[in-house]
């Protein structure tokens, strides 16, 4: 019988996210999950354990060392998904242990690469030099509603009528789940470094033919950006915000933006120009997470949105309700009519992307998305903030190696 060659992935961090990546692996057939490292042994055997309950791995070894992991014989390749203060420290680990001679084949890193323009240039220059395949986690270029769509419209839109020039993508919720990401400095921003990096990665990837790197295909000439703090600075939701989540910081004091819009310039491979706009917030409080993209050009579109799903529950207020995160990411409500994301890893693009990173890693070839795109995506977050700070349209070319955003300062209050 054919041997089949199967990739093991060490996953460091055993968060949030971790549990999200591991349960997209039954989705996965190219690798198995063989470890898991985490700050404490305990929350990296709970995720190990999961991982072997749900059948992507087995003798899932704990760690509460990066360094052991990488050094584990069966650990071919990494995922990074701890927070965004630990990445550099996280990085530098890996890469010593790989030229100290621990053999890995690739790495792949959560968003945002890094929290400014200097980070993630420093993360990619320490892979590079490492020699590993790389790929930046950006989930949603994997989603099958976007996959599919963008491929059919430029298939038979594109094709015939010319270019898209339009992308809006928006992702919003009530806000993140842990104090960490409410602090500007140690997150790197607000939902502006939060979630319009995804927003404006889903917006080059659907303004670019499939198969062509964004940065191979769009120019960037210039952004508009704005933030605000809409809701988490008023008040009484800055002291709901204390007690949720101690440690965070006090938003009457030092809050980061809860809202953001941006849109980017770019000129196309054609010479055209072409826009994506990205609207963020933390504000919105609807069933849930809620995730949505357009595309337009010339005689064509095309529209998807998360929280349009194809199943719904009705629960009436005769039923008493446990609070839950059942039915969606970020749910807000357990009552009257809910939309059910079925099968949120795949509907939001993790299994995809799980696949095709590791199928790449085992052939030995470089991902689609790579760290490369990380890098893009900083520099034009980090433009956005700036053009927010100053009230002018940015262009390029621009300067950003040294910005830090002054959220991640601790000098943004608009209330003052
Ligand atoms: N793609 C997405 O939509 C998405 C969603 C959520 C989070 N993320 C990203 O994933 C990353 C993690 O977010 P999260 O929500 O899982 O956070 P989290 O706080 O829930 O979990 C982080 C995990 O990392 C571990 N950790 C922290 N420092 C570490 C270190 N130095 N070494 C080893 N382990 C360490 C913690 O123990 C914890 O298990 C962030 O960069 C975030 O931006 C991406």
């Amino acid at each position: 019988m054919a041997q089949r060659s199967v990739l093991g992935v060490g996953i460091i961090g055993a968060g949030f996210i971790g549990e999200f990546h591991v349960r997209s692996w039954t989705g996965v057939r190219d690798a198995d999950v063989v470890a898991v490292a985490s700050r404490t042994r305990e929350s990296a055997s709970r995720l190990a354990t999961i991982a072997e309950e749900i059948g992507v791995g087995t003798d899932v070894t704990a760690h509460d060392d990066v360094r052991a992991l990488v050094r584990d014989d069966r650990v071919d390749a990494v995922w990074v998904l701890t927070p965004n203060d630990s990445r550099l420290e996280v990085i530098r680990a890996i890469v010593e242990e790989v030229q100290g001679g621990a053999a890995l084949t690739g790495i792949a890193i959560e968003k945002p690469l890094g929290r400014t323009v200097a980070e993630a240039r420093e993360i990619l220059q320490l892979v590079e030099s490492a020699g590993l395949l790389h790929a930046y986690l950006e989930n949603q270029v994997y989603s099958p509603a976007i996959t599919r769509a963008h491929e059919l419209v430029w298939r038979r839109g594109a094709s015939e009528a010319g270019t898209p020039y339009l992308a809006r993508c928006a992702e919003e919720h009530s806000g993140p789940h842990k104090a960490w990401f409410w602090d500007g400095a140690k997150q790197g921003g607000g939902v502006l470094s939060d979630m319009m990096c995804h927003s404006v990665e889903a917006g080059r990837y659907l303004l670019t033919p499939p198969g062509v790197d964004p940065a191979d295909w769009l120019t960037p000439v210039s952004v508009t950006a704005s933030i605000q703090s809409l809701k988490w600075g008023r008040p009484a939701y800055a002291e709901q915000l204390l007690e949720l989540y101690p440690g965070a910081p006090d938003y009457r004091e030092r809050p980061s933006e809860d809202y953001a819009r941006a849109a980017w310039e770019f000129v196309n491979g054609d010479g055209e120009t072409v826009i994506a706009e990205g609207t963020t917030s933390w504000s919105y409080v609807g069933a849930g997470l809620r995730l949505s993209f357009e595309l337009l050009g010339p005689e064509y579109s095309m529209q998807s949105d998360t929280s349009s799903t194809e199943s719904k529950v009705f629960l009436s207020r005769a039923i008493g309700q446990g609070v839950g995160e059942d039915m969606l990411e970020k749910q807000n409500a357990e009552q009257g009519l809910m939309p059910v994301v079925a099968d949120e890893a795949a509907t939001y693009g993790y299994t995809g992307e799980n696949r095709h990173v590791a199928a790449c890693f085992l052939r030995g070839e470089q991902p689609m998305e790579s760290l490369r795109n990380g890098v893009a995506v900083a520099e034009l977050l980090m433009a956005a903030y700036q053009s927010a700070q100053t009230g002018q349209t940015v262009r390029w070319p621009v300067d950003l190696t040294d910005f830090v955003p002054d959220v991640a300062q601790g000098t943004w209050n608009p209330r003052r």
